[in-house]
């Protein structure tokens, strides 16, 4: 038997995902249409003898996902639970202190895997991969290549060529270490649990020296420095090397990217997800996903990469490209959006254009990675997607250029670079 858990964070994580994230918990942001960890679920709901998905995290519950828990419960036949931790452990601490209901019902292995990134999940090639190199006392990465400047902005892998045993481990170095990443998927045999227990009780004794130490701080662990870097060289922890696509989603730029790459997935995975041009039916070129409730006038052109939210108004002539549609919105006559992501409820006049730049990764690099992306770069706003927050009002006949618009602001005007309060 096997299970997965998800690492979902919280409310202080995700900042630089604002605005988006003011309205609807990270993990569950729309990508290709679907919350970002369904993505998550119906990969582990394809994993034979996979019977149960923990989400682990520090948010309070809410409807919103005790909702989505609950559907997509019934949708991927799959036991989901949602376990809240009562402070941010870290990326290790949380699954140790959930380690009793990890280990219950003695899964053989289990997933462990970042809510932030948009994956092909390799699942069941990693067990096999598991199964090969050393199995119950083994551990597995699933790594990518990135190209040498990017690979900073990850956990990095030095790896043995013939065996793939992890030799180094180094998190976000300051110099090149290695352009193998870490892309935040493991699989993890139980006995993981004796080497973060190591760390727990070495940060007891820690802790034990200093006066006012508190629990919490003991049981902050993270996976990646504390064990990781640990176990590198032990001969147990190994790196599945995958081709596939892979990003992480931090910013809302990269969701966009990320949109892009499930989207492509759609064509084999999902192909009733993807909309194509029909006799009546607006036109669509590329990858386009339109929710069922969505009304889109036959004279507007969508795509490519293009995703739709449920109850969203396109009218006539409106064209959209590389951009997500959040539910509720309203795009009026002959409106243009390129690059941005328009919020939920938010309405974007006749004749207006909002546009953004796009943070893609470089097409002539195949190593490259969208970036982790910084609003400001000496003092200054960096060209980035436009964003406009939930309930905001674009008037007609307007350009919105490279600018994150707040919640519930009503335009008057033209903007170009800037944030808009
Ligand atoms: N439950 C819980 N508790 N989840 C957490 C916590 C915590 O205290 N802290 C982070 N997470 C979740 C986040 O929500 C996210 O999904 C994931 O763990 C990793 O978050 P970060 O700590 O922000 O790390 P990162 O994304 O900068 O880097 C990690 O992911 C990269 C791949 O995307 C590292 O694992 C890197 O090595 C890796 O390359």
């Amino acid at each position: 038997m096997l299970k997965a858990v998800i690492l979902i964070g919280g409310p202080q994580k995700g900042t630089r995902f604002r605005p988006l994230s003011f309205e609807v918990p990270k993990p569950l942001f729309p990508v290709a249409g679907v919350p970002m960890v369904q993505h998550h679920i119906e990969a582990c709901s394809k994993v034979p003898n996979l019977k149960e998905i923990l989400l682990i995290g520090f948010y309070q519950p809410n409807e919103a996902l005790n909702s989505f828990l609950l559907k997509a419960q019934q949708e991927f036949k799959v036991a989901i639970r949602y376990l809240q931790e009562y402070s941010a452990l870290g990326t290790g601490g949380g699954i140790y202190h959930f380690r009793d209901q990890i280990l219950s019902g003695g899964p053989q292995a289990f997933f462990v895997m970042n809510a932030d990134v948009c994956s092909e999940f390799p699942l069941v090639s990693m067990l096999d991969f598991h199964k090969q190199h050393g199995g119950s006392q083994s551990y597995v990465i699933l790594g990518t290549t990135a190209n040498r400047t990017q690979s900073l902005n990850y956990g990095c892998i030095v790896a043995n060529r013939d065996t793939q045993e992890v030799l180094h481990y180094v998190e976000k170095p300051g110099t090149f270490v290695s352009d193998i990443i870490n892309c935040g998927i493991y699989l993890f045999s139980p006995s993981i649990f004796q080497h973060i227990a190591e760390v727990f009780q070495q940060n007891q004794q820690e802790l034990q020296l200093e006066e006012n130490s508190s629990w919490q701080r003991m049981e902050v662990i993270r996976l990646e420095q504390d064990v990781f870097s640990t176990l590198a060289g032990r001969g147990k922890l190994y790196v599945y090397k995958t081709e596939g696509c892979w990003s992480q989603i931090k910013s809302a730029g990269s969701a966009i990217y990320a949109s892009r790459l499930y989207l492509s997935q759609y064509g084999t995975t999902h192909p009733e997800r993807l909309a194509s041009t029909k006799e009546g039916g607006p036109t669509i070129r590329g990858n386009v996903y339109i929710h069922p409730t969505a009304n889109v006038d036959p004279s507007a052109v969508l795509g490519p990469n293009v995703s739709i939210g449920m109850g969203v108004t396109v009218a006539a002539g409106v064209r959209i490209r590389e951009s997500i549609i959040l539910h509720g919105a309203v795009l009026q006559d002959h409106s243009c959006v390129l690059n941005t992501i328009v919020g939920w409820d938010s309405m974007v006049g006749r004749w207006a254009r909002v546009e953004g730049t796009p943070s893609d990764p470089n097409p002539n690099d195949p190593y490259s990675k969208i970036d982790s992306e910084t609003l400001f770069r000496d003092g200054k706003l960096t060209p980035s997607i436009t964003i406009l927050g939930c309930n905001v009002s674009i008037p007609a006949e307007v350009v919105i250029l490279n600018s994150i618009v707040l919640p519930h602001k009503e335009l008057s005007r033209s903007f170009k670079n800037q944030i808009i309060l």
